[in-house]
């Protein structure tokens, strides 16, 4: 599919296996969530514009290349998603980040918006939305849509691990939209996990379980 992009780089394979493990602790699965997100951005921003400009460097004039100042902004869905977010301020520090959190209706089982603060020129960024785990969709749809509804155009989605049943979500909701992942996992199992993934990331992250 042409807007899914599986990132099988080895560095990401070996800390993606480190994070499957369930004897993984929280300070090693944390550091590494943000290493996998900075390997991912490497991949995800590839098609940043460029710009000549001209230098002297010790030696000679040059005109070189450098980043044209595309802006960006990193949406992180909560709570998870926030384990990604350093990891990619290191390679774009000059990326804002907007939160958005969901929870699901216990009736409809809609995601429901419960938190979201934007940059205000959110419109105008290049945006990366952030969740390690694409299982349902459900909350990566709903928040895809509703940057839409703020106008914004350009739209990645980047998770660690993702479920065929989201990335078809995704396709069908949103087929202009870019998926970033680093595995393909199997199914979701009748709790809504991944399999085999990594259990509960939010949980794994900030060590709450
Ligand atoms: N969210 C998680 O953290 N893990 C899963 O397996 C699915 C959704």
């Amino acid at each position: 599919m042409e807007n899914l992009h599986v990132l099988n780089h080895p560095l990401l394979q070996h800390k993606l296996s480190i994070l499957r493990d369930k004897n993984t602790g929280v300070k090693d699965f944390r550091e590494i969530v943000a290493e996998i997100a900075t390997l991912m951005c490497y991949e995800a921003t590839r098609d940043l514009p460029l710009m000549d400009v001209e230098i002297e460097t010790p030696v000679a004039k040059a005109r070189v290349k450098v980043l044209a100042g595309k802006k960006l902004a990193l949406v992180p869905i909560l709570r998870a998603g926030l384990g990604m977010v350093d990891g990619i301020i290191t390679l774009i520090p000059s990326a804002k980040v907007g939160h958005i959190g969901l929870y699901r209706d216990p009736d409809t089982l809609e995601p429901v918006e419960y938190y979201c603060k934007m940059p205000a020129d959110i419109s105008e960024r290049d945006i990366i939305i952030l969740d390690p785990m694409l299982a349902t969709g459900g909350s990566a749809s709903a928040a895809i849509q509703f940057l839409k509804n703020y106008e914004c155009k350009s739209i990645k989605l980047m998770n660690i691990i993702a479920a065929p049943e989201g990335i078809r979500r995704i396709q069908t909701d949103h087929p202009d939209v870019d998926i970033f992942c680093a595995a393909v996992d199997d199914h979701l199992n009748e709790h809504g996990y991944i399999v085999p993934g990594l259990g509960d990331a939010g949980d794994r992250i900030f060590g709450t379980k």
